[in-house]
């Protein structure tokens, strides 16, 4: 018997996904107890060309993908929808979800994570900090420990384009654009710069930690993409650096959450996390300060993050397909 798996999503990521599922075939066999095999793959446009093997099946309907009746999905598409609605299909058949979606999850993970209860396997490390495993680590540590802060570098470009600022003395719209150049920053960069996409991981991160969510509206959310020359110099002539943070605090049962830019002093955690590099200092009353730093996005550390999180569950799913409905 196989554990067909489907592939939701078929750029950067899902490709990462589908090439380590071929590359570790064996160990993954070992790992999970069967052969993963890839049954499907959905994407949104059948016209492209990429680079997928010709016996695959690959379709633009996800009902196709449903009728073939996979035991986990990999979703790797943009945006909250219609990945949202595809995974509640999913977690309704009893199929396994594992998502890089941060957009999706910031806004729907609490809902898909009730409705999967304990009968369905959901993996979400690749939403937030991508190759690093956070999740996993807060998973963890939490459970007796408890978290009164969490301090993070969420998003590399951002992280890039300030180190490029400061030690390179480079103004903001030419380290923007040596991030383009270098792949790092997409055409479009608002979501990175303006702490969009930090604020969606930080989201992530609170419903984790303390199941629940500040307010969206109430969470001071500033970019960096007004920052000046003059604003850097200054930091480093007070030998700090500026780094784009985001925070969460929870104290006496009351939770607040901000992404701005901070000017940080040499013996902070996150002083030293240079160019696309993510981390997470987490606070907690037995541990005190964990710092995790690692790759925070890109295709192998983000895919491999989605199979650590497939193993995980397979292993702890072994009746892998429920059928909790039809
Ligand atoms: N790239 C990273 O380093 C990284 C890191 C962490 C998390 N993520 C998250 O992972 C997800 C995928 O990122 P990516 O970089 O792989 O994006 P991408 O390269 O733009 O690929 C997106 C894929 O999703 C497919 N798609 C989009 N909308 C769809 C729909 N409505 N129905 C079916 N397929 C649809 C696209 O189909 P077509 O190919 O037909 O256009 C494409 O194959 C995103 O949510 C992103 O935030 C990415």
């Amino acid at each position: 018997m196989t554990i067909r798996a489907a592939i939701l999503g078929f750029g950067t990521v899902g490709q990462g996904v589908h090439d380590i599922l071929f590359e570790k075939q064996q160990e993954l066999a070992k790992l999970a107890g069967d052969q993963i095999e890839v049954c499907g793959v959905l994407v949104q446009n059948l016209e492209k060309p990429r680079p997928i093997k010709e016996h695959l099946f690959v379709t633009d309907h996800f009902e196709d993908i449903l009728s073939l009746k996979p035991d986990i999905v990999f979703e790797a598409t943009v945006g909250e929808e219609p990945s949202f609605t595809y995974l509640s299909q999913a977690i309704a058949r009893g199929i396994h979800i594992v998502t890089a979606n941060k957009v999706m999850f910031a806004a729907y993970g609490p809902s898909l994570l009730a409705q999967a209860n304990s009968h369905v396997g959901i993996g979400y490390e690749a939403t937030t900090a991508a190759g690093t495993p956070i999740i996993g680590l807060i998973s963890k540590l939490m459970q007796v420990n408890q978290i009164t802060g969490v301090e993070a570098i969420l998003n590399g470009t951002s992280n890039y384009i300030l180190t490029a600022m400061q030690s390179e003395g480079k103004p903001f719209s030419r380290a923007l654009q040596e991030a383009q150049e270098r792949g790092y920053a997409e055409a479009d960069p608002s979501n990175d710069i303006e702490g969009d996409d930090a604020f969606y991981k930080l989201m992530i991160l609170s419903h984790l930690l303390y199941n629940r969510q500040p307010d969206w509206e109430t969470v001071p959310c500033e970019g960096i993409s007004s920052l000046t020359a003059k604003e850097i110099e200054k930091a480093k002539r007070n030998g700090e650096k500026i780094r784009h943070v985001a925070a969460l605090s929870f104290n006496n049962g009351s939770l607040t959450a901000s992404v701005k830019p901070v000017a940080l002093p040499s013996s902070h955690c996150l002083y030293s996390i240079e160019g696309v590099d993510n981390a997470v200092t987490v606070t907690s009353d037995l541990a005190g300060s964990v710092t995790l730093r690692g790759p925070g996005a890109g295709k192998r550390p983000t895919a491999s993050a989605m199979i650590e999180d497939a193993v995980h569950i397979l292993q702890n799913n072994p009746a892998r397909r429920p059928q909790l409905s039809q």
